[in-house]
């Protein structure tokens, strides 16, 4: 199928646009809005909830993050070279990416269902919140979509377009600066579909609350516990205590 210039704009000048708006935009935010990097977390007000959510949404994700990283980077001849079968290859991801899309969606419906629920959750919820939130979920339930479509196609002995040899390369290509258009044009529309509202997402990133997840936690590890203490109990101290762990 040959590019129209639609595709050359979408395939070929997008991401680029996309990638100046996600790292300029990060810049932006870690340089003026320093104090707003947060997840501006709400567990304060609700936890019950949130203490099953969070994590079930969060490992879900991983999971994704990992698939995609695997699916996206590796060709397949390398998978080849090492005596992975394309069916092999395909079983292990449409599972293993079914159970991780499929837990990530119960984690972020658990999450939007806490927030609306909860009036203390849902007032501090702003207009950028539920824009997130709502390009989040599609990007989520188009990428289980194309899963579906690929487990059916392979089911019955149809044939859906394979993703390592359309979206994988062109995903490629842009980090070597020469797009390659044709491969992401015979692509089939539910993969479009997905990798656009993709696109928007990270677009979207530097401006929401999803900047934490840039502040990868490890430092979390290794830093002193924080100290809370209810007003009835405070008595000022009369000896000193040393910061830290110890
Ligand atoms: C431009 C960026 C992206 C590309 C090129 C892309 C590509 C893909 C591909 C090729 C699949 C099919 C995997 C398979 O069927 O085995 C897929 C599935 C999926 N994608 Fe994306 N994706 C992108 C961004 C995102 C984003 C931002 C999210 C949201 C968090 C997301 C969530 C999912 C989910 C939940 C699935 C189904 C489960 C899975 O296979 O992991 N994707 N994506």
């Amino acid at each position: 199928m040959n590019p129209t210039a639609l595709d050359y704009l979408l395939w070929g000048a997008l991401p680029y646009v996309v990638l100046a708006i996600l790292i300029g935009g990060t810049l932006w935010r870690y340089r003026y809005d320093r104090f707003g990097w947060t997840t501006r977390s709400s567990q304060l007000y609700e936890s019950r909830i949130l203490r099953i959510a969070s994590p079930v949404f969060h490992f879900g994700l991983l999971v994704v993050i990992i698939g995609h990283v695997v699916g996206l980077l590796i060709p397949e001849t390398w998978t080849d070279a090492v005596g992975i079968s394309d069916d092999m290859y395909h079983v292990t991801a449409l599972s293993l990416g079914a159970v991780a899309g499929v837990t990530t969606l119960g984690g972020i419906a658990l999450l939007i269902y806490r927030r609306r629920t909860n009036g203390p959750v849902f007032s501090a919820t702003t207009v950028n919140d539920k824009v997130m939130y709502l390009v989040l979920v599609a990007a989520i339930l188009a990428g289980l979509t194309t899963t579906l479509l690929s487990a059916v196609a392979g089911l019955t002995g149809g044939h859906e377009v394979d993703y390592r040899e359309t979206v994988s390369p062109w995903f490629r290509s842009i980090f070597i600066l020469q797009p390659d258009v044709t491969a992401m044009t015979a692509a089939s529309g539910a993969f479009k579909v997905h990798v656009l509202i993709g696109l928007a997402l990270f677009a979207l990133f530097p401006f929401t609350r999803l900047v934490h997840a840039f502040s990868a936690p490890v430092w979390y590890l290794f830093r002193p516990y924080v100290v809370y203490r209810s007003r009835d109990d405070y008595k000022p101290l009369t000896r000193r205590v040393p910061r830290g762990w110890t």
